[in-house]
């Protein structure tokens, strides 16, 4: 199965691909997570994107598509991979498009997650991350167990200013890739308001047809 995960910051890319990779056995690759490791190990990448992010901006399409086109190329990939946050702007669209049809092999599906504007903000602000398992909480929608609340991390571009350009950039750069996946018969809409495991139930069936 080769999939790409879409949808505005905080539609819940990141938590349903955390539920989706048991089922599909394949790799959850996050362009965000790259990169945020990237920043905190200091490397050129980082350097460079590390601005951007916590602006809210998005990272340079040339920085981004190196990193996410090695990955894919690695053997644990060999049969398929999830991909989320990747593509966000149409040369990258264009970009794995041509890695792909180098390396025979094709897009099983495109899943868009669908949430309200109204929501994103929210979202955003009360996540915090588990650096030490990955798992993605939410103060209030999905509260962490007190005794690893000191642990967790509220991510720089998480105050309703950066959330808000990157809604912004959302729907100037990437809602434009959606077209080119719906003309191929690839993009399958699904709604992402309700609890994670209502949205979870939702993709499965979805992906089931
Ligand atoms: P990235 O990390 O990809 O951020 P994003 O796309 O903005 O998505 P998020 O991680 O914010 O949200 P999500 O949809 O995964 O939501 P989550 O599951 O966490 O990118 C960050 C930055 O990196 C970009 O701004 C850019 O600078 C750069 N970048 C990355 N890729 C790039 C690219 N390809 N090109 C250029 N730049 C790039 O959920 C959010 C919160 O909501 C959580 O607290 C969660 O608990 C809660 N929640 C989830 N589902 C539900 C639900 N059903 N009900 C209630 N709460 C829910």
């Amino acid at each position: 199965m080769r999939m790409i995960l879409v949808g505005p910051p905080g539609a819940g890319k990141g938590t349903q691909a955390q539920r989706l990779v048991d089922t599909f056995q394949i790799p959850h690759i996050s362009s965000g997570d790259m990169l945020r490791a990237a920043v905190k190990e200091g490397t050129d990448l980082g350097k460079a994107a590390d601005g951007f992010m916590k602006a809210g901006q998005l990272v340079p399409d040339e920085v981004v598509i190196g990193m996410i086109l090695e990955r894919i190329a690695k053997p644990d990939c060999a049969k398929g991979f999830m991909l989320d946050g990747f593509p966000r702007t149409i040369p990258q669209a264009e970009a794995l498009d041509a890695a792909m049809t180098a390396a025979g092999v094709t897009l099983d599906v495109v899943l868009m997650i669908e949430v309200p504007d109204a929501l994103i903000v929210e979202r955003g602000v009360g996540r915090r991350n588990d650096p030490e398992t990955g798992r993605i909480y939410h103060v209030k929608f999905d509260p962490p167990p007190p005794e690893i609340a000191d642990r967790l991390v509220h991510r720089k571009d998480d105050t309703e200013e950066a959330i808000t350009k990157r809604l912004t950039y959302y729907h100037d750069w990437t809602a434009p890739i959606l077209p080119l996946y719906e003309q191929k018969g690839l993009l399958r809409r699904v709604d992402g308001v309700g609890t994670p495991d209502e949205v979870k139930a939702r993709i499965t069936a979805t992906l089931a047809n």
